[in-house]
């Protein structure tokens, strides 16, 4: 199955984990062997902000762009010579997010064990469907997957919500992102768990959820109303 080309993180809701998520998507590619670029287009430029070009994710090419007239084309200056190209978003509803998230090949929802998570991941789900209806997109949809974060596994609130979500038919990998003091940790110096430590459980933890996102981004599953 292909790494999607274009992959962008997006949910309307903050602190989700769509940063974390970025960078350490892109440390477990880099770590890999793939060839992985960044674009920031949050404009509070987390990641931008803290990339450290000396250090071990110096090599993966960081795009500051905020701005929903050029994103794409910030975008597509990444796509000629990388693979997977990864999009961050702001945590809040945005045109940048959407002009991204028409170019992606694959969005991923981040969603925290909480009412507001569930709700905004819903709602950036059915935008995704929208898109897939204008023009640009009929034939060669977007396709979507959502993703727990911050979660303590075994947990009854983990257990209901990928119960519920599964059963309305949203698309939830299997994998999700535990939570782990390692990720703000290692934020605050720009870097992930993937090329700090592969052994350690939040690269494997990252390591199972890019295999998801190849396996199923890949797969042309169809968005369908909730
Ligand atoms: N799996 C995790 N375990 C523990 N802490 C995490 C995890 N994922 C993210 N965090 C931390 O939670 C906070 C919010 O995460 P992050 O910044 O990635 O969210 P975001 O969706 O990008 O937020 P915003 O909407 O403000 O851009 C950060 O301090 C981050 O380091
Ligand atoms: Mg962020």
């Amino acid at each position: 199955m292909p790494l999607p080309q274009v992959i962008v993180m997006a949910t309307g809701k903050g602190g989700a984990g769509k940063s974390a998520l970025t960078r350490s998507l892109a440390a477990h590619f880099l770590a890999t062997k793939q060839n992985p670029a960044i674009v920031d287009a949050d404009p509070q430029a987390s990641i931008a902000s803290l990339h450290d070009a000396d250090g071990p994710m110096g090599k993966i090419p960081v795009i500051a762009d905020p701005e929903a007239e050029t994103v794409q084309a910030s975008i597509e200056d990444l796509v000629a010579k990388h693979r997977p190209v990864l999009v961050d978003t702001a945590g809040f509803r945005n045109q940048t997010t959407i002009m991204a998230a028409i170019r992606a090949d694959l969005v991923v929802i981040p969603l925290k064990p909480s009412a507001e998570d569930i709700r905004e991941a819903v709602a950036m789900y059915e935008l995704v469907g929208e898109l897939n209806q204008i023009p640009e997109r009929k034939g060669n949809p977007i396709q979507v997957v959502m993703v727990m974060t911050m979660t303590t596994p075994g947990t009854v609130i983990v257990r209901q919500i990928r119960k519920e979500l599964e059963e309305k038919g949203f698309p939830l990998l299997e994998a999700e992102m535990t939570q782990r003091v390692v990720y703000p940790e290692l934020s605050m110096r720009g870097l992930a768990p993937s090329v700090v430590d592969p052994e350690s459980a939040a690269a494997r933890d990252i390591a199972k959820i890019a295999m998801e996102i190849v396996k199923r981004g890949g797969a042309h599953e169809q968005v369908h109303a909730a």
